[in-house]
């Protein structure tokens, strides 16, 4: 088969089309004929060599989330057949023309949905999910504070928490991201370049925020917390190390926490796969939650959607699809 590989750490240019042995399904996996794969921030830090994938996926190919075709079932499989249409949350691998994976990690693509749609949402709607609603407990009625709002994920946050019946408001870098994020949904946005979202509500709070920033970021979230209130770390882009008030803590009965979704175990992953089966797609099917895509890129042109990625302009995601060069057949 075809696959795009990091042939070394660097910049996006590094990733090309290559011939790679096509994976074999083991029991409870499918082969599915990948159509489509969503870009994510990690596929960035794996290319530059900062995100080892773990084992059991090819540690040279990314790719978190794909679209596409069953092509093959191993003997143990019960959920899929040859021919249905699925996307799945994937540990690496996606950039390929054809990917195996546990069978209870698909989910069937929504009806109407295309194959770049349908790759645009298992990797933002297992982690929002996860810790947005598990780990953080977000319940109706309450106020939920999304930092980098225009993220793949944070478009995904706001679409669940209002789905959910929370008031929603996200951190966004320009007037322009803030507006996307009013019309997917947002009660309000803060511009972080021009205002400070701890002076902005720390009167009113928070009862859970979703942050992949850190860093300095910390202090604030504490700060503007209710009693009770949930922080939940998806990342840490701008630092890990942050001091921390414990006092702040105590008194307001916080809970810090968070999760990474990759190196978690199967049977995690198959739960949170069938919770969204009952919780999210019917969402999808009543028009509550769309896909976010905001640029498609042949699979060819890797390097330009991670180009895009790291200038941070989009807002929502980015999906490689197929494109002749990458159908070759199985071997
Ligand atoms: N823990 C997990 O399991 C898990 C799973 C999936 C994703 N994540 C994390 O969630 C975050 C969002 O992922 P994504 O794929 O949706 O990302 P994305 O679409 O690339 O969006 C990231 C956005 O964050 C904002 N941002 C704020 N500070 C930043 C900084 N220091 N560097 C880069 N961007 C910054 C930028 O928007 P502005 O212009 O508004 O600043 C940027 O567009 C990433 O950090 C990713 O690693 C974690």
């Amino acid at each position: 088969m075809k696959a795009i590989v990091i042939t070394r750490a660097g910049e996006p240019e590094v990733l090309q089309l290559q011939d790679y042995p096509t994976p074999q399904p083991g029991p409870d996996e499918v082969l599915i004929a990948v159509k489509a794969a969503g870009v994510n921030r990690a596929d960035v830090s794996q290319r530059k060599g900062n995100y080892p994938a773990p084992p059991g996926v090819p540690a040279d190919i990314p790719g978190l989330e794909a679209a596409g075709e069953v092509v093959q079932c191993g003997e143990a499989v019960t959920m899929w057949k040859p021919g249905d249409k699925v996307c799945a949350l994937l540990a690496g691998g996606g950039y390929a023309e054809y990917v195996t994976v546990k069978e209870g990690q698909c989910l069937p693509v929504p009806d109407g949905w295309t194959f770049a749609e349908a790759a645009s949402i298992p990797e933002t709607v297992f982690t929002v999910w996860s810790n947005v609603f598990q780990r953080a407990g977000l319940k109706a009625g309450e106020r939920l504070l999304v930092h980098g709002g225009s993220s793949g994920i944070g478009i995904t946050a706001i679409q669940l928490g209002k789905a959910m019946g929370a008031t929603v408001v996200v951190t966004v870098g320009s007037e322009e991201k803030g507006n996307a994020c009013m019309q997917w949904g947002a009660d309000a946005y803060i511009n972080y370049k021009t205002q400070d979202f701890e002076a902005v509500l720390a009167d009113e709070g928070v009862d859970v925020i979703l942050d992949m920033v850190g860093g300095e970021y910390l202090g604030k979230n504490l700060h503007i917390l209710k009693p009770e209130g949930r922080l939940v770390y998806i990342n840490a882009m701008e630092g890990n190390t942050p001091p921390i008030n414990i006092f702040t803590v105590m008194t307001k009965r916080l809970t810090v926490t968070g999760s990474t979704l990759r190196s978690r175990e199967y049977s995690f992953k198959k739960m949170l796969a069938a919770d969204m089966l009952q919780k999210v797609w019917p969402l999808i099917h009543a028009g509550k939650f769309k896909p976010a895509v905001y640029a498609v890129f042949p699979f060819t042109q890797a390097p330009e959607a991670h180009h895009l990625m790291e200038s941070s302009r989009h807002i929502g995601k980015i999906v490689l699809v197929n494109d002749p060069e990458m159908n070759t057949g199985k071997d």
